[in-house]
């Protein structure tokens, strides 16, 4: 019988530990493309930003961070002149609202004269944007008392935190979230915030990802009742289509335990999963903001961020349209560190492959279980073993499939799609992408079969 990589065919043996990440991803897609005898991709491929502990940071990074989060942000030399060397004083002001009506807090009341702005930063998931939530928390006291920008960070809710937002979007969607998410006492508090900064005449922003699966009616409802009167200016990011596909797929399943994982190929051709995934993909989000209303979207470029600028960098210097100048020279300044303790899922779909055939020696999983130690142990082993193999044998989506996955990814990237690469290269690493390894194949191969025959497998040989 033919198995493929299906999930459907592993058995319960291991439960994988929280400890994937998304940089895994980035290994896997690289041993695809040796297996496929493809060139090289750009490393900026996969990026996602994290951060690194204080003591992990360059220490004048770290200065300048601490003054921020202190609140004081004490100005330095390179703070009263902006970069290109204009002097950036006073952010955006409007007259405090003389119509803003405090007794009725159930919709904003329009003002005349200067508006408010909101900057919505409404995802998708997958481009960062939980690097730049977090950015935005850390720097709080600087947004609002230098820039005058305000994000609620107390509210009730299940999220909390940088990702505080998320309860609000994740309420307004009508998408299913955690049993615990209070929606009511939570909306309340979200707009006693938004009228407390329409009184101290606070710009506003919101960053969540969950915003990209407000259909047209959500969106429009959402600024009638909380946004009336206010400016509305729209941030989206764009990643290329098929580079976002691999990486919703390897975030559907990095927490996922094994049986219920499935890998690429079997992703992206359960039935109408594009429609599905590309409901929220950054060009169909886009057009349903744009056309709601007239508001002013600012597109992001995801892959831009290997070229100097971070994407928080990005975000807050050109997404909030120069009206944070403090805390875009924060975001200059700041450095970002990548972690990758991860393992790519092609390592798991092994070890569950391996398992389920009995290669390895179990000497003492009576229950059949792994430690999480013990699982981290292996992966690591079999990630080790395949990056330095060849050849392997893959399992690719059907052609049409990946047809469809390039046309999109061509016609939804609103820049150069790959400035350093041909188109055909292009389109080659596209295909790559939608591809899997063949684990049953693999596992038949005799150099993997003694492989994992010497895998040690209980702690005392560790
Ligand atoms: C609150 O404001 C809305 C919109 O301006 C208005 O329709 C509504 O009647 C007001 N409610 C009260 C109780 O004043
Ligand atoms: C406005 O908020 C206060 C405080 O939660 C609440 O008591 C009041 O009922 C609200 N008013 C309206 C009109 O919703
Ligand atoms: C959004 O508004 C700002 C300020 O009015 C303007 O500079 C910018 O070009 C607008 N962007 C778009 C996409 O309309
Ligand atoms: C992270 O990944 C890079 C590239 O794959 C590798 O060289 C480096 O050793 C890894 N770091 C850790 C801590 O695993
Ligand atoms: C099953 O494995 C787990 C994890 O190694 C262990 O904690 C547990 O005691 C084992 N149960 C039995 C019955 O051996
Ligand atoms: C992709 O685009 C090409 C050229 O426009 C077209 O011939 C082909 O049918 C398209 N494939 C799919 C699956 O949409
Ligand atoms: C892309 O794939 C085609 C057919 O599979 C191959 O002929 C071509 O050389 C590849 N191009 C690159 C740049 O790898």
């Amino acid at each position: 019988m033919h198995r493929n990589c299906g999930a459907s065919t592993f058995t319960v043996l291991v439960l994988i530990p929280a400890v994937l990440y998304l940089y895994g991803s980035l290994r896997s897609i690289h041993q695809l493309q040796r297996t496929l005898r493809l060139l090289t991709i750009g490393r900026g491929d996969i990026k996602e930003n994290t951060f690194a502990t204080n003591k992990q940071r360059d220490s004048h990074v770290l200065k300048k961070e601490q003054s921020a989060l202190g609140g004081v942000a004490l100005p330095t030399n390179e703070e009263s002149t902006s970069s290109t060397g204009i002097h950036i004083t006073t952010p955006r002001q409007w007259q405090a609202s003389d119509s803003f009506d405090e007794n009725n807090n159930t919709t904003a009341v329009p003002v005349s004269g200067n508006p408010p702005t909101l900057f919505w930063h409404v995802g998708p998931h997958k481009t960062s944007t939980t690097a730049i939530q977090r950015f935005l928390a850390a720097n709080k006291y600087l947004l609002r008392e230098k820039d005058n920008i305000e994000s609620p960070w107390m509210m009730p809710g299940h999220f909390h935190g940088a990702e505080i937002v998320v309860n609000v979007a994740r309420c307004l969607s009508g998408r299913k979230g955690p049993k615990d998410m209070s929606c009511q006492q939570m909306l309340q508090s979200f707009q006693h915030f938004v009228a407390g900064a329409r009184a101290d005449s606070k710009n506003i922003v919101l960053s969540a990802e969950g915003f990209s699966f407000f259909n047209e009616l959500q969106i429009q409802q959402f600024v009638q009742d909380y946004f009336a009167g206010w400016e509305i200016r729209v941030i989206v990011f764009f990643r290329r289509f098929d580079d976002w596909l691999a990486s919703l797929h390897f975030q559907k399943n990095r927490h996922t335990p094994f049986r219920e994982r499935s890998n690429i190929v079997d992703f992206l051709e359960a039935p109408s999963i594009f429609s599905t995934v590309e409901f929220h993909y950054s060009h169909k989000v886009r057009e349903r903001y744009q056309s709601v209303t007239d508001h002013n979207v600012t597109i992001v470029n995801f892959h831009t961020a290997d070229e100097g600028r971070s994407l928080i960098e990005q975000f807050v210097c050109d997404g909030l349209q120069g009206m944070a100048p403090h805390t875009c020279r924060a975001a200059q300044r700041f450095v970002s560190i990548k972690i990758n303790k991860s393992h790519s899922l092609d390592s798991g779909f092994l070890l569950a492959e391996a398992l389920e055939q009995n290669m390895l020696p179990l000497l003492d999983f009576a229950n059949r279980t792994l430690s999480s130690d013990e699982e981290t142990s292996l992966l690591a082993r079999i990630d080790r073993k395949l990056e330095t193999s060849t050849d392997l044998p893959v399992r690719c989506l059907s052609e049409t499939a990946q047809g469809h996955v390039w046309n999109r990814t061509k016609e939804w990237f609103p820049f150069d799609l790959e400035r350093s690469k041909s188109l055909s290269k292009a389109e080659n690493v596209s295909r790559s992408r939608t591809c899997c390894l063949d684990v049953s194949r693999v596992c038949a191969l005799d150099d993997w079969k003694a492989f994992f025959r010497g895998l040690p497998v209980s702690r005392e040989i560790d």
